[in-house]
């Protein structure tokens, strides 16, 4: 049988993952799912922010399907006592280099995107960003106090040429199923790393001549993106700059609620892979517990590990497009009724994508 390891983590992240494991359950009812602890909901409990038995079961599944980490609480505690560790560990010792995010505005949704709908219609980018290298990753990392007594703290941008050129060619056969048009984000103007980012996406591009290549400093780009965001496919930047630009992107689909993501690793010989799935709108903690969130991100991640992680496209197409008929037909959460519509519930709102699926 084939296990997938759900980690539902704090905030928002139970209430939206046991919406979309009611979902996945009704399309592959012979996936076995097993919760386990992570984050905050992990420390309150005596444990590590990734507990062995979590880490254990992880090991044994085909996938994680992952809700959110993150408390105040914990917010003054070192790195290794803080929720987001979990997530840290994750990506970095299963090698998730690759984190997927598309970003895309579903009919009848147009109303709700920051932007004027005329400006969004239709949209449909993606955006690839490196996820265990650059200054989340590199050392030294610390906050300490210089032979001067005074406190100072440095964190480290670095990136080798491999972990370029793998993330690069991710986004090239990304492009090359889609409407193949690459846009490579960095700060060439200033930053070292993006000197070695430029030169070796280039580099990389020559194996894709399909592929039309075109580089943005990461402030024009963040500026672009709200200008004439149609113009975007594939977004492929490094792990900083990704973080960023996909939040600003998400608000293009009306609600950051809306957006999944893969994080995935090297891909075996069947073309698929261990990956972790997850919503990229971590404990919205504003909202947690009140069972209003939108589960949209984590049902279209369960779709999204159909796709990467079982090979499963017909499943991960269902569940797709009955997302995209439930919009359609009107079904809001309160993340999206700037327009005045009646708002669902988050059970309310998967219940529905169920009985269209
Ligand atoms: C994300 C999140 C994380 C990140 C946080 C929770 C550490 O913002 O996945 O985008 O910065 O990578
Ligand atoms: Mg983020």
């Amino acid at each position: 049988m084939t296990t997938i390891a759900v980690l539902p983590g704090d905030g928002i992240g139970p209430e939206v993952i046991r919406a979309a494991v009611g979902v996945l359950a009704v399309v592959r009812p012979d996936l076995e799912c097993i919760e386990a602890a992570v984050g905050a909901a992990a420390l309150s409990a005596g444990e590590a922010p990734l507990p062995d038995e979590t880490r254990a079961l992880c090991d044994r599944s085909a996938a994680i399907l992952f809700g959110a980490v993150g408390s105040s609480e914990y917010d003054e505690a070192p790195l290794s006592r803080r929720p987001e560790k979990a997530l840290f560990s994750l990506r970095h010792d299963y090698g998730l280099f690759a984190n997927i995010r598309p970003v895309r505005v579903y009919p009848g949704l147009e109303a709700e995107s920051s932007l004027l709908p005329g400006l969004v219609e239709g949209l449909d980018l993606i955006v690839i960003r490196e996820l265990t290298g650059g200054i989340y990753f590199g050392t030294p990392k610390e906050q300490r106090v210089g032979a001067d007594g005074v406190e100072e703290a440095v964190d480290t941008m670095f990136y080798r040429a491999p972990e370029v050129e793998r993330i690069a060619r991710v986004a090239f056969e990304f492009a090359q199923g889609r409407r193949k048009h690459v846009t490579s984000v960095d700060k060439h103007n200033i930053l070292e790393t993006s000197g070695l980012w430029r030169r070796i996406v280039n580099r990389v591009s020559r194996d894709y001549p399909d592929v039309r290549l075109e580089h943005l400093l990461v402030d024009n780009a963040a500026m672009q993106l709200i200008r004439r965001p149609r113009d975007f496919d594939v977004i492929l930047t490094e792990n900083m700059f990704g973080d960023i630009l996909s939040d600003e992107a998400a608000m293009l689909t009306g609600s950051i609620g809306n957006l999944p993501s893969a994080s995935l690793g090297a891909r075996d010989a069947s073309g698929t892979t261990f990956g972790m799935y997850e919503p990229i709108s971590g404990t919205a903690p504003d909202i947690a517990g009140k069972g209003i969130a939108n589960p949209t991100a984590a049902i279209l991640s369960t779709a999204m590990l159909l796709r990467y992680s079982l090979a499963d496209h017909t499943s991960a197409d269902r569940i797709e497009a009955a997302i995209s008929r439930a919009f359609r037909e009107g079904a809001r959460t309160a993340d999206l009724t700037a327009s005045g519509a009646r708002s669902f519930t988050t059970i309310e709102f998967s219940d529905f994508v169920i009985d269209r699926l």
